[in-house]
């Protein structure tokens, strides 16, 4: 274990050399646009739907519909991970992952759930809070249909979250499926894998603004459908 140095001691900082960039100084100033109540859309959903449209055209992201999934164990212990949005409409906010995995085990005990979209090239951010429930065989299976047949087979090949040996034995796994099912042969659906529907409660735009006074609009849903709105100190 190394010593503790000077700044160290004093800052409570680690040691300007283990950092190779100087992460206090960095900072972007975001743009003057803001978000404003007046033109919000009636419902979370259809605003996602206006934001979630530009960052795909020309929000300069990588990939739009990737969300962090944020669950929470019966113990109230944390943990995130990427995931890609697969379906959004009023109904709720879809993706697809394996039934065994932490996130599934975590949101079987404790259906809590966040989904934060971190879109940083537009200074934009909506998160999304509410209550994930697993999609419909039916669904999963439509879904299904249309990844393609490596991906299909690679839902079968991975005990997602478990310990594996190591590469070799994954490759192994999807070389005896690729050899059993064949390009053009269908392959089952896993009954190990499937889909999420989050059903929003609460759903933040967060737009940033100069001087850090940034937007934050909040839509909280309100019995019988409706949405109360509430602008949230930056
Ligand atoms: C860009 C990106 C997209 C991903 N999309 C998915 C996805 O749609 N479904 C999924 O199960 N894992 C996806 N992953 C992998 C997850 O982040 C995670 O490693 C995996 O689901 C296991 O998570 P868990 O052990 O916390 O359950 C993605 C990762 C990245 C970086």
């Amino acid at each position: 274990m190394g010593g503790v140095t000077d700044r160290e001691a004093d800052t409570g900082l680690p040691a300007a050399a283990s950092v190779p960039f100087d992460l206090a100084s960095m900072r972007k100033q975001y743009r003057a646009e803001g978000l404003s109540e007046t033109e919000l859309a009636a419902t979370p959903v259809e605003q996602f739907a206006r934001w979630f449209k530009q960052a795909a055209t020309d929000g300069g992201l990588f990939e739009p519909n990737a969300m962090v999934v944020s669950t929470a164990d019966e113990r109230g212990r944390p943990s995130s991970r990427t995931v890609l949005l697969k379906h959004f409409d009023e109904q709720g906010f879809v993706f697809y992952t394996n039934y065994d995995s932490r996130k599934a085990r975590e949101l079987d005990a404790n259906p809590y759930v966040s989904l934060l979209f971190p879109w940083h090239p537009m200074a934009r951010q909506v998160v999304v809070t509410g209550v994930a429930r697993r999609t419909g065989r039916d669904e999963t299976a439509a879904y299904f249909r249309t990844r393609p047949h490596g991906s299909q087979l690679g839902a079968w090949a991975s005990v997602q979250s478990s310990v594996v040996a190591d590469r070799r034995a994954l490759d192994a796994a999807y070389a005896e499926l690729a050899a059993r099912y064949p390009e053009g042969e269908q392959v089952p659906v896993p009954p190990h894998w499937g889909g999420f529907r989050v059903v929003p409660e609460a759903v933040e735009f967060w737009q940033g603004r100069e001087n850090r006074l940034h937007d934050r609009l909040r839509y909280t849903a309100e019995g019988g459908g409706g949405w109360r709105v509430e602008r949230l100190s930056p």
